[in-house]
């Protein structure tokens, strides 16, 4: 392997990087039973056979009518794919799998506590009872085809099995992960229009029966507030027989969904033939500014894609058992534990709770006791494990075939881990970088056609990296920039919730070439993470290049985090900074400054800490809250976050000299790196891409 191969930012980096990237070669075992074996697929896929090529996902759904245009440009950035073709995609996740596998188990659902038994739904089942909540649903709720429903569930089956009656509908589902909190809640059922909330009373979390319905009265609160009525509240409980919420059911307004079940048993809902342009849900993501992206997704293309990248990314076929450890919650979820894994008709295994819950060899119980083949899961996941079971994995009988990571860079020594460890070394891994807007995987390698590479995501679907002018920075430069994909692809979310003017000033005016041009060429799409490409072509992920903190995986917005440490009212300003975290990646810290008059108080900061919990939910809670008399700023008054970002992670804050107020910065850095000092917030030394990216921080304002 030649330098030119390493991103060349200094000597220290090569060094650092050199052993890391070696091949891995997939095992002959792995070879022979993969979905993508023959090489002719890359040739198939490539882009001179663009965009037809993307039939082959297509044909993999049954359609009611067939498509007359595989992509329509007509209204750039708005792509169109299979325009003309009509399909019902709970029919293609249910329906169409009873002829040969009604009894088999589309859903293995585990709970967490261990003394609970593990429930299987067959696709039977499953087709059962989605078609007594879709009528439910329809009769009940008075949902229709194109109106939008708020889903606040944990991981439970009830959650795909409303997803799905809603898809039977044309129902836009909107889920929200079920962590958030219930303001989060209110908001994106304000944002998208909701007038129903599917909620749940409770649910298991590290050993605790969470009460969750306290959060819908909360949502329907909030909502309100922000001018949208909720109607219905239909509660789901997690025991029958037991309400586990304290929380009082409105009359009127809150209903059981067991109790309303029972007028729908045996109802049959005829899924309805939607065009492949309708939207099948939202999903909400954070981005630069503070109200949230109600990314929204197609049902032809969507399906099509996650479907297509199941069986080659994935290599589901349809008797694995397959074990995607995400949350619903998220678009992982959604792609790849719901749509793609049933639409190939596959079982799809759920865990409820928390990983390492009672102990981290739980994963592995769950693997051998299920015969689970394929395991999917984020870096977050894979640290702390390791971290608190590294020899676990060894004393179970998994045995997996395939292993997917997903969210954040995962370190090479980390996936060294999860390879030798976790996959015995016997299975591949397939680094998947893809974002909630693009639907399925967009950097990934076809594992048994290529060789695995610690650390790097792969090639992909048609990505390129563009430095800050447009110029194409080529492979093995050693160049970071803004990594991009240059052609549509059917996965693709299809506008910003009523918000079609950011969609295209987000991710496609950065680098349009031609506004009025309806040749797709002129429109790449702008993703927002920086990344390098080796001589071989192999990407490699360094992160966010806009003011988003991605923590486990999961991206939270700064000015998301800032308001909410608004509503505490002592405070006058605040800023969020990453900080670089061992488990989580990165972790969140708050820098505030109080109100004329006011002296900092640990009370305050607890109260900052509260507010972002009740405004987004304790996937946010801060590291720290520093109280700081004043913000580092420029003169025309922005807060400078690479500063203070800087700061919190002990590196080179950079040139403060054309700040309005430089004299803070060094006031300010004593205070805050003595207390963490002595909190025993010892840093570590920051890798050079780490440090490049603390340096970016706050770039884009
Ligand atoms: C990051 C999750 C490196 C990236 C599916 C992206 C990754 C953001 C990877 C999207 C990966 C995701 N390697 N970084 N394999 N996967 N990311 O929308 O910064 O929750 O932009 O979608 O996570 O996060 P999101």
């Amino acid at each position: 392997m030649s330098a030119e191969q390493q991103p060349q930012v200094s000597e220290a980096q090569i060094a650092v990087h050199w052993r890391e990237e070696q091949y891995y070669q997939p095992p002959a075992s792995f070879i022979a039973q993969a979905n993508a074996a023959d090489p002719a697929i890359l040739e198939r896929f490539g882009e001179e056979h663009f965009p037809e090529c993307f039939t082959e996902y297509a044909n993999l759904l049954d359609w009611d009518a067939g498509w007359h245009t595989t992509l329509d440009t007509s209204n750039p950035p708005f792509w169109k794919w299979f325009v003309g073709g009509r399909l019902n995609a709970c029919y293609n996740c249910v329906d169409r799998h009873l002829a040969t596998s009604s009894n088999k188990a589309a859903l293995i659902w585990v709970p967490e506590p261990e003394t609970e038994d593990t429930k299987a739904v067959t696709y039977q089942e499953l087709y059962r009872r989605v078609n007594e909540f879709a009528a439910l649903l329809r009769d009940f709720a008075g949902l229709r085809t194109g109106d939008r429903v708020t889903f606040h569930l944990p991981m439970v089956p009830e959650l795909p099995v409303a997803m799905l009656a809603c898809a039977r509908l044309g129902v836009i589902h909107s889920e929200v992960f079920g962590g958030f909190s219930g303001a989060a809640c209110g908001d994106r059922i304000a944002d998208s229009g909701s007038r129903i909330l599917v909620t749940m009373d409770g649910y298991y979390r590290n050993g605790d029966l969470v009460d969750h319905k306290t959060k819908a009265d909360e949502a329907v609160e909030r909502a309100a507030a922000l001018g949208q009525q909720v109607d219905k509240v239909l509660v789901w409980r997690r025991h029958p027989d037991r309400y586990a919420s304290a929380s009082q059911m409105v009359e009127g307004r809150d209903f059981f969904v067991d109790e309303l079940l029972a007028n729908y048993r045996g109802a049959v809902v005829e899924p309805v033939s939607m065009p492949a342009e309708a939207p099948l849900f939202l999903m909400y993501t954070s981005g630069t500014t503070g109200r949230p992206k109600g990314c929204q997704h197609s049902t032809g293309g969507y399906l099509s894609y996650v479907a297509g990248t199941s069986k080659y990314y994935q290599d589901i076929h349809p008797e694995d058992t397959y074990w995607c450890a995400a949350d619903i919650g998220w678009i992982t979820g959604h792609s790849y534990i719901v749509y793609g894994p049933l639409a190939l008709g596959t079982t799809s295994v759920m865990y409820e709770g928390v990983p390492t819950y009672p102990d981290p060899g739980r994963p592995w119980r769950i693997a051998e006791r299920l015969g689970v083949n394929i395991f999917h899961t984020a870096p977050t996941t894979i640290r702390m494990l390791r971290k608190l079971g590294p020899d676990e994995p060894g004393k179970y009988y998994h045995r997996f075939k395939h292993m997917t990571t997903v969210g954040e860079p995962i370190e090479p020594e980390v996936w060294r881990w999860y390879h030798d460890t976790v996959g015995k070394g016997e299975a591949v891994i397939v680094d998947t970088w893809w974002q909630t807007e693009n639907g399925g995987f967009l950097g990934a390698t076809l594992p048994a056609l290529q060789p695995m590479k610690p650390g790097s995501c792969g090639l992909g679907v048609y990505p390129v990296i563009y430095d800050e002018n447009g110029d194409e920075v080529p492979a093995g430069s050693g160049k970071a920039g803004n990594i991009c994909i240059r052609n549509p692809w059917p996965g693709i979310f299809q506008t910003v919730w009523g918000q079609p003017d950011r969609f295209v000033q987000i991710y496609y005016e950065k680098y349009c070439r031609d506004k009025d041009s309806s040749d797709w060429r002129d429109w790449p799409y702008f993703a927002g993470d920086g990344a390098v490409q080796a001589a071989d072509g192999y990407f490699r992920i360094l992160g966010r290049v806009d003011d988003v903190i991605n923590v486990a995986g999961h991206r939270l917005g700064t000015k998301e985090l800032e308001s909410a440490s608004l509503t505490v009212d002592e405070i006058a300003e605040a800023a969020a900074v990453p900080v670089i975290d061992e488990l989580r990646g990165r972790a969140v810290e708050m820098y505030v400054a109080l109100k004329p008059g006011l002296a900092p108080s640990d009370d305050i900061a607890r109260k900052v800490t509260a507010a972002i919990e009740h405004e987004i939910g304790k996937i946010a809670r801060p590291a720290n809250v520093w109280i700081v008399p004043d913000m580092p700023k420029t003169r025309s008054g922005k807060i400078m976050r690479r500063v203070i970002a800087g700061i919190s992670n002990f590196t080179d804050v950079g040139d403060v000299s054309t700040l309005a107020n430089p004299e803070i910065v060094d006031d300010i850095r004593h205070h805050i790196q003595a207390a963490k000092l002595a909190r025993g917030q010892v840093p570590r030394e920051l890798s050079p891409e780490e440090a490049e990216e603390i340096k970016a921080f706050g770039h884009a304002e």
